[in-house]
């Protein structure tokens, strides 16, 4: 039996067999465009990580070492450079890319090669989930499922896949039903095992025209296998839409620990701050936020709920509810607000004539606005 310690610390009794994992990073993210037309969703940051990152740290935690990333046209050179070999995260990563957007089965399909005769877990890049995996995992190894899903009750099933279940074993999925008895929403987080890929492969287009994975889970429940699950207890979040985005930004700034051990009595409340980060004597920071490295910010009041990402130079202005990405300059002289909007990264907004104090944006990369 082999031990292992995830980052906490704390020991993984690993005498299971050997699990990898798979991160898809394909899509189109229509729901967030302009953010999508010029980044890849699945790389647009939360409190100064990308979305997939936190799924990433999640299999990371339960000793997943191995781990292939599907890639889509949109953005995957970017996300080549940002996760490398996998090295910084003391893990090995390989790519394979997924030419048309087909479906998250069609997806799962092409790392067949990869996963081989291991176990694995997939994670939607664009899911950000507060539960750790570890309980999941030894249930799926321990109880000897042939798949298992995390599950999470909503009060909107149709926008999700959702599940039927019966004692310890789901008896039905369906893809974004109309009506549904079920309120228990299938996350986008699926433990498999290899015979999931002849399933995959005997799928026909639904009627969107996808590969849809839930339809190869229930064909293995038609033949008697049995598919597991938990009802995940905190928060998850699809961050496809820029709704749900601004709320899993608040969700992951809400359960920042650190606080920053600052002597600054215009810091207020949890704040996580990076190195190099200029505050003059008229800012003010109420947390819960994030602020990045090198950040320079003047004259302003920062927060609640909000993300700073590294590189900002900000002046003039109240930042509340929102993520601004990277290198981005906001500069006003005549104090405004800015609220449940996404900044995305290097965007320059400035003064201009309009009277309006209270602005609530979604900008792609590079914009320039003058307001
Ligand atoms: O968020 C959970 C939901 O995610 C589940 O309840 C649904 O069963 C599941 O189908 C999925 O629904 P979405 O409508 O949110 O799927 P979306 O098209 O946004 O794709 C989910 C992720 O998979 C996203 O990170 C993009 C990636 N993807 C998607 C497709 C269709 C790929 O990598 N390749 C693809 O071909």
């Amino acid at each position: 039996m082999a031990v292992h310690q995830n980052r906490n610390n704390n020991n993984i009794i690993d005498n299971y067999e050997r699990m990898k994992g798979i991160v898809l990073h394909g899509g189109t993210g229509t729901r967030l465009r302009p953010l999508t037309y010029s980044d890849v969703k699945q790389l647009l940051t939360i409190a100064g990580k990308p979305t997939s990152e936190y799924g990433f740290l999640q299999m990371n935690e339960i000793g997943i070492k191995d781990v292939c990333i599907v890639i889509g046209k949109i953005g995957g050179e970017e996300v080549k450079q940002y996760y490398g070999n996998g090295s910084k995260w003391n893990s090995a990563v390989e790519y394979v890319f997924q030419e048309k957007p087909l479906g998250i089965a069609h997806a799962i399909s092409l790392c067949k090669d990869n996963t081989g005769d291991d176990d694995f877990v997939v994670y939607l890049g664009d899911n950000v989930i507060q539960e750790k995996l570890v309980e999941s995992y030894e249930k799926f190894q321990k109880e000897k499922y042939d798949a298992f899903l995390l599950l999470v009750q909503v009060k909107d099933p149709s926008r999700y896949g959702v599940a039927e279940v019966d004692g310890n074993i789901i008896t039905n999925l369906r893809e974004k039903p109309k009506e549904s008895k079920s309120n228990l929403a299938v996350t986008g987080i699926y433990f498999l095992r290899k015979p999931i890929y002849q399933y995959i492969e005997k799928l026909v287009p639904s009627k969107r025209g996808e590969y849809e994975i839930m339809e190869a889970l229930q064909a293995m429940i038609n033949d008697g296998k049995r598919i597991g699950y938990k009802i995940i207890k905190g928060w998850f979040k699809d961050t496809g839409t820029v709704e749900d985005f601004i709320d899993c930004n608040m969700l992951v700034l809400e359960s920042i620990k650190e606080n920053e051990k600052s002597e600054n009595l215009n810091i207020k409340g949890t704040v996580k701050m990076g190195s190099n980060v200029a505050l003059d004597e008229n800012t003010k920071i109420l947390g819960p936020c994030y602020i990045g490295n090198n950040v320079k910010i003047t004259d302003s009041f920062i927060g609640p709920y909000t993300s700073i990402g590294d590189g900002c130079v900000i002046k003039g202005i109240d930042i509340e509810n929102s993520i601004v990405m990277e290198n981005c300059r906001i500069e006003f002289q005549d104090g405004r607000i800015i609220y449940e909007s996404i900044i995305g990264p290097s965007c320059s907004i400035k003064s201009g004539k309009s009277k309006t104090r209270r602005t609530k944006l979604v900008l792609g990369r590079d914009s320039k606005v003058e307001l």
